[in-house]
């Protein structure tokens, strides 16, 4: 049966208290959500339509930029769930299938309990609910059971207090055929103490139809939303904790796992050790065997296998490590390719640049990239050797098994085998330091006399 993802992200999220739609708000460097469309995505899904609304034009934005697969259709003004659902409808007119309707402020729904919801509809339910045991029920909908069939939903605003004290509550994820969803949700009327159509009505209406609907629970942190900031920090702790214990369970060893950040598409390897205090920023993957020490802090780069990286390196958008490399203390490498066995061992900042293998790049070697208005190039051959301190001034480039001269300033290319020295002579003054030194004595015990 062909799936379709209906995402509702019309809402204001007022809460949060941003300029920035709720949904576009960030967990492990993602929006929200990106997060609920990773949930559906695992369902392989046919089509996909994002309700939007509040900070339409952004979230439109940010979909085309992200998952241009998605298409997108406007709420407005937003008048409730169920008159969310129906602006899905047209967009989804010629699709034959089943449509599971997911919140876009709901980023951790695992694939397997949206499995389950399928299997539920595969083995004769009409529609299916997700709903789960609240630990504090609150202001959540209640779903009344009466043996097998969901009756209906009633909102906490609307509840009795024996309604109220039920715990099954609803997630608001739903799936149900395209025709009756959409014919269903069209039956909704806004009678209700919000006064707003809510989705949660196609429940009851389908029980009065003979319909069968059923309830598939989750864990309640499935179904986490995110409606404050105080909500939004505690996703992304949610979040690091369950890639913490991927990474271990996939075979990365970190000494202090709390201490290590990752974002959503962070890839680490086999037997990668990553040691306290690092941070990942998105776009990154770490081969087998890499060892990254504390305190540093990677994005947008590739570190392969053998490598080691760090304590307190810094690897920027387009560093690109071969095997073997060692990068230090105190390194900066920016969209640079470092050949395989080339070491930047300390203070170092190395950007627009290739490095060849098995070069030895100094301690304080800095790419001098930008002339303030273009960025420019540095090559560094194959076994070559910058001495400590050398300014490379781009574009500039040093061959195969060259070298220079610590303290060089250089400005023009350096064949290859050739050794650079641009820097001052060395003058030596025999006796001059003693002399000055007993000068500056005497000076010093006139003036305190
Ligand atoms: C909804 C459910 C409630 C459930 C709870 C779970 C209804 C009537 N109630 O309540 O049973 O326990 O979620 O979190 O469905 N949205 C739109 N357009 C609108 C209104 C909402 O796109 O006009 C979107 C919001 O952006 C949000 C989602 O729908 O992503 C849920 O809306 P929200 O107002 O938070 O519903 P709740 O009152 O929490
Ligand atoms: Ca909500």
């Amino acid at each position: 049966m062909p799936i379709a993802l209906a995402i509702l992200a019309a809402g204001h999220g007022s809460r949060m208290h941003s300029d920035l739609p709720k949904v576009l708000h960030r967990i492990g460097h993602a929006p929200l959500l990106s997060h609920a469309i990773g949930s559906g995505l695992a369902l392989d899904p046919a089509r996909i339509v994002v309700v939007a609304g509040h900070g339409a034009e952004a979230v439109e934005a940010e979909l085309a930029a992200s998952h241009p697969e998605a298409q997108t259709v406007r709420q407005e003004p937003q008048l409730g769930t169920a008159h969310a659902v129906a602006q899905a409808g047209p967009p989804l007119a010629d699709f034959d299938g089943d449509v599971i309707v997911l919140y876009g402020d709901t980023p951790f729904v695992s694939a397997e309990t949206l499995e389950a919801m399928l299997a539920a509809r595969a083995s004769g339910a009409d529609i299916v609910m997700l709903g789960f045991e609240a630990a504090n029920p609150g202001r959540y909908g209640r779903l009344i059971t009466q043996g097998d069939q969901l009756e209906r939903i009633v909102e906490a605003k609307d509840a009795t207090p024996e309604e109220l004290a039920v715990r099954l509550c609803n997630s608001g994820v739903v799936c149900a055929p395209r025709t009756l969803l959409f014919d269903l949700v069209a039956a909704v009327g806004n009678d209700n103490a919000a006064g707003e159509y809510y989705l949660t009505d196609i429940v009851g209406l389908a029980t009065k139809r003979g319909l069968t609907a059923r309830v598939v629970t989750c864990d309640e942190a499935e179904t986490l939303g995110v409606n404050t900031r105080a909500d939004l920090a505690a996703a992304e702790a949610t979040f690091q904790t369950a890639a913490r214990t991927q990474a271990l369970n996939e075979g990365a060893m970190l000494t202090a796992p709390e201490t290590v950040f990752f974002a959503h598409d962070t890839y680490i390897g086999r037997d990668v050790v990553i040691e306290p205090n690092v941070v990942f920023g998105p776009g990154v993957t770490v081969e087998t065997g890499a060892h990254i020490r504390a305190f540093s802090h990677l994005e947008g780069c590739h570190v392969s296998g053998g490598c080691v990286v760090g304590p307190y390196a810094r690897l920027r958008p387009g560093a690109e490590l071969d095997r073997g490399v060692k990068i230090g203390n105190f390194v900066e490498i920016k969209e640079a390719s470092i050949g395989t066995g080339a070491k930047v061992n300390h203070l170092s900042y190395v950007g627009d640049a290739t490095v060849g293998p098995e070069a030895n790049i100094g301690a304080g070697t800095v790419t001098c990239n930008y002339d303030g208005v273009n960025k420019h190039r540095t090559e560094i051959g194959a076994r070559s050797f910058i001495g400590t301190n050398t300014a490379l001034v781009a574009p500039v480039s040093v061959g195969i098994e060259a070298m220079t001269a610590a303290g060089s300033v250089v400005t023009n290319d350096v064949p290859d085998g050739a050794l650079a020295v641009a820097r001052a002579k060395q003058e030596t003054k025999p006796g001059l330091a003693r002399k000055l030194h007993d000068l500056a004595l005497r000076l010093k015990a006139k003036g305190t006399n």
